[in-house]
C-alpha cells in the first residue's frame, strides 16, 4: 500500500513537522518549514531479510578482506591531494563554494584530464546549456573527445544517459538543480536534495563510479540543504577565496579516505585555474617591507607548511565601542588576544580600532597564529616594523604565556627555505628540538618576552 502524506520540512535542518511552524524547535530558524508530500512506501515487516545473507554476518575483524584502492589520478596535483591521493572509485565527492568562485572551472579541468586518460566522463549540468560549457571550455582548452556534456535536471533522465554512457567518472553541477519525479517539492529542496543525493549514491556506490556533485552554499556559508548530505557522502570539500583576488583554496571538511587537514591553492587566471605549488612565495609576494603591523606567521595547513603575512592597523578611534574588524582570523580569538596585551603588556589598546587581516584571502584556523596577531598588533600601535626575515609562531594563554605548537621543524624548515634568518618559537618546542639550522632560534614563554625581543 501507498499512502501521499503531507509534513513540512525545515530547510536548514532536515527537521520534519506534521504542522506548520513558524519556529523549528530542532534548529531554532524561523520561517524554514516548507510543506512538501512524500509518497510513503507500504510498511515492511520490520527486520526481514533473508535468513542466509552473508552481509549481515558479523565477522571477525582479522577474517575481513582488504581491498587495496585503486586511486585515479585527476592529474592535478592540488586536488588529488585534497582527495587523499586521488580519486576512490565508487566515492562520492561533495564540493561547496560562493557562486562564481571556480567550482565548474575546476571541475571541468580536472574531468579533461581524466578524460584525456582515455576514461568516459560524464558532466551533467543543470545550470548551463552545453553552449555554455563549450564556450568555458575552450578558454580553458578543453576538448577530449571522451568527456561528454549533458544539460539535464531530471534524475531519471540523466540516470538513463549514466547508464548507456558508463562513465567512470561522473559529475552533477549543482545537486541544487537535479530534481527526481518521486518528490513533489521543488528542486533544491531539503527532500529534493536529500533523495537524489540517495540515489546517485546507490548508483555510485553500485556501478563503482566516481561522482562529484556540486553544492551551492547559504549565506552562512554551509552548504544548502539538510546536514544528512554531508553524512552522507564520502568526502566534503569546499572551495573558498576572495573573488578580489585570484587565489583560490581548496579544503577538506571531511574526508573517509585520507585527511581533513589537507589544502590546495590555485590562482584563476584568464585561461582557467592554476595549480600554486609554491603557496608561500605567493602569499608574501606583495608583502612591503620595513612597515609596522606586518608579520610573517608560517601556519600548518596539513601536512604543508605555508608562509602567511597577517597585518593590523591600529587606530585611535572615535566611537565609545571601538572597532574590531578580523578578516582570515576568528574574531573572537583577536578579542582575546587584545585583551592579553592590554592586561599582560600593558598596551592600552581599549580606546583604539583595531583591524585585522590575513593577505591573500586565505583563512587561519589553528593556534600557532595567536603569536602572529598580537605582534602584529603590537607592531602597529607602537608603530615599530618587525624585522622583515622573521616569522613568529606560538599559541598564546590568557595569562599572556607561549604555549607549544605542533610540527614546529616543518614550519622552521619552510622559513628557512624562504631565506628568512630568524624565528621566534614557543621555549617549550626549543628545548625539545632536535634539528641543526641555518636560522636564528629564539625561544620565548611569555609574550612580553617575544615583544621585547623583537622590538
Ligand atoms: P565558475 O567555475 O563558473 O564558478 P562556480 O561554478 O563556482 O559558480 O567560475 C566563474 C568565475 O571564474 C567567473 O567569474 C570567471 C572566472 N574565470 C576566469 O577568471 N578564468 C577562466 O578561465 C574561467 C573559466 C573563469
Ligand atoms: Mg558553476
Amino acid at each position: 500500500m501507498v499512502r501521499i502524506r503531507t509534513v513540512y520540512t525545515c530547510q536548514g535542518c532536515g527537521y520534519k513537522s506534521p504542522r506548520w511552524l513558524g519556529r523549528c524547535p530542532d534548529c531554532g530558524q524561523w520561517n524554514t518549514l516548507v510543506e512538501e508530500r512524500v509518497v510513503e512506501p507500504g510498511r515492511e515487516r520490520r527486520g526481514a531479510r533473508p535468513a542466509q545473507d552473508p552481509r549481515v554476518a558479523p565477522l571477525p575483524i582479522g577474517a575481513i578482506q582488504s581491498q587495496a584502492e585503486a586511486r585515479v589520478r585527476t592529474g592535478i596535483g592540488e586536488l588529488d591531494r585534497v582527495l587523499g591521493g586521488g580519486i576512490v572509485p565508487g566515492s562520492l565527492v561533495l564540493i561547496g563554494g560562493d557562486p562564481g568562485i571556480g567550482k565548474s572551472t575546476l571541475l571541468l579541468q580536472a574531468m579533461e584530464q581524466l578524460a584525456r586518460d582515455g576514461r568516459t566522463v560524464l558532466y551533467v549540468s543543470g545550470e548551463e546549456s552545453p553552449q555554455q560549457i563549450k564556450l568555458r571550455g575552450e578558454r580553458l582548452g578543453v576538448g577530449a573527445p571522451t568527456l561528454y556534456v549533458l544539460a539535464e535536471t531530471c534524475l531519471e533522465r540523466l540516470l538513463e544517459e549514466v547508464e548507456r554512457l558508463s562513465p567512470a567518472v561522473l559529475v552533477i553541477d549543482s545537486i541544487q538543480t537535479i530534481y527526481t519525479a518521486e518528490v513533489e517539492s521543488a528542486p533544491g529542496s531539503v527532500s529534493q536534495v536529500r533523495e537524489t543525493c540517495g540515489k546517485l549514491m546507490t548508483v555510485a556506490k553500485g556501478r563503482g563510479i566516481s561522482t562529484f556533485l556540486i553544492g551551492h552554499v547559504t549565506k552562512e556559508g554551509a552548504i544548502a540543504g539538510p546536514r544528512v548530505l554531508e553524512h552522507m557522502v564520502d568526502t566534503v570539500l569546499y572551495f573558498e577565496g576572495d573573488r578580489g583576488h585570484p587565489y583560490r583554496i581548496l579544503r577538506a571538511v571531511k574526508n573517509r579516505f585520507g585527511s581533513t587537514n589537507e589544502l590546495g591553492v590555485f590562482a584563476m587566471k584568464e585561461v582557467g585555474l592554476e595549480e600554486v605549488t609554491n603557496p608561500s612565495e605567493l602569499f608574501l609576494s606583495e608583502r612591503p617591507l620595513g612597515v609596522s603591523g606586518s608579520v610573517v606567521v608560517p601556519s600548518l595547513e596539513g601536512t604543508r607548511p605555508i608562509l602567511v603575512e597577517l597585518q593590523a592597523l591600529v587606530s585611535g578611534s572615535s566611537l565609545a565601542l571601538p572597532r574590531r574588524t578580523t578578516m582570515g582570523v576568528d574574531h573572537n580569538r583577536v578579542g582575546l588576544l587584545v585583551a592579553v596585551l592590554e592586561k599582560k603588556v600593558g598596551l592600552h589598546l581599549l580606546n583604539q580600532d583595531i583591524f585585522v587581516n590575513v593577505a591573500g584571502g586565505i583563512k587561519l584556523v589553528e593556534p600557532a597564529v595567536d603569536l602572529g596577531i598580537v605582534v602584529a598588533v603590537a607592531s602597529s600601535f607602537l608603530e615599530r616594523p618587525v624585522d622583515a626575515r622573521t616569522v613568529v609562531m606560538g599559541e598564546v594563554g590568557l595569562a599572556g604565556e607561549i604555549r607549544a605548537v605542533a610540527q614546529v621543524e616543518v614550519r622552521i624548515r619552510e622559513a628557512e627555505k624562504l631565506g628568512f634568518t630568524r624565528a621566534l618559537l614557543p621555549e617549550r618546542n626549543l628545548g625539545r628540538l632536535t634539528l641543526t639550522s641555518a636560522i636564528d632560534l629564539v625561544g620565548v614563554s611569555a609574550v612580553k618576552d617575544a615583544l621585547e625581543v623583537l622590538f
